[in-house]
């Protein structure tokens, strides 16, 4: 997907920003959030879900492989003042993992365009501190609407598939639950496409 294209146009979208408010309140909910805590932010975009936390955390490592949305971030960055969100270009397809180690890691909508889930998680496993947290916020399974033709991603996850899959990467106190439903219009129609938030612990 093109998203160097879409970065300029995506903060007008308020379905993307009402779904990173309520991921941010369901890992509010779920965690304790510290200014002692450093954390990494996989897939940012332009940084809704770390704009929504940032108070409430130290350092942010904001990540993502699009240019064109890191340079979205950075202007929100210099425009709000928020100079421990740091932008930073990485794809860990590609790129060697970064030295620095986090207490948290968190991704909203993009694990969805990973092709090799098992070995991602392992990276966020090594990138983690012991006892570090790995939030992930995506699609329950769908039955491929959700994109449009040509997409080569996964159709959401299934809970428990990806509930083994965070074992066998190290993680252990793997919990889901519902945090937000999008709403798309499919002809007459409205379909529902529910994410869930994974919380699981770096063991
Ligand atoms: C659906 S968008 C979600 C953006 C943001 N998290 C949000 O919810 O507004 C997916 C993001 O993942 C990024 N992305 C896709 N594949 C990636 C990869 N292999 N490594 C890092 N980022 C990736 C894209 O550039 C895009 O910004």
């Amino acid at each position: 997907m093109d998203f160097d294209a879409k970065a300029k146009e995506w903060d007008t979208d308020p379905v993307k920003r009402e779904r990173a408010t309520a991921v941010a309140a369901a890992m509010r909910n779920r965690l304790r959030l510290s200014p002692d805590l450093s954390a990494l932010e996989y897939g940012c975009g332009t940084g809704l879900l770390s704009f929504a936390l940032y108070r409430e955390l130290g350092s942010i490592t904001l990540t993502d492989s699009s240019t064109g949305m890191l340079a979205v971030l950075r202007e929100k960055i210099e425009a709000s003042g928020a100079h421990h969100l740091r932008p930073v270009r990485l794809d860990l397809v590609i790129d060697p993992l970064p030295a620095e180690r986090y207490d948290l890691i968190y991704t909203l909508m993009t694990l969805h365009h990973v092709s090799d889930v098992e070995r991602i998680l392992r990276d966020f496993h090594t990138l983690l501190r012991p006892e570090g947290v790995l939030c992930i916020a995506d699609l329950d399974r769908e039955d491929g609407s959700f994109h449009s033709a040509g997409f080569d991603g996964h159709p959401g996850f299934e809970r428990e598939e990806l509930r083994s899959t965070l074992a066998r990467a190290g993680f252990r106190e793997i919990r889901f639950e519902t945090c937000y439903v999008m709403r798309k219009p499919q002809g007459e129609e409205v379909r529902e496409y529910p994410l869930f938030l994974a919380v699981a612990v770096r063991a």
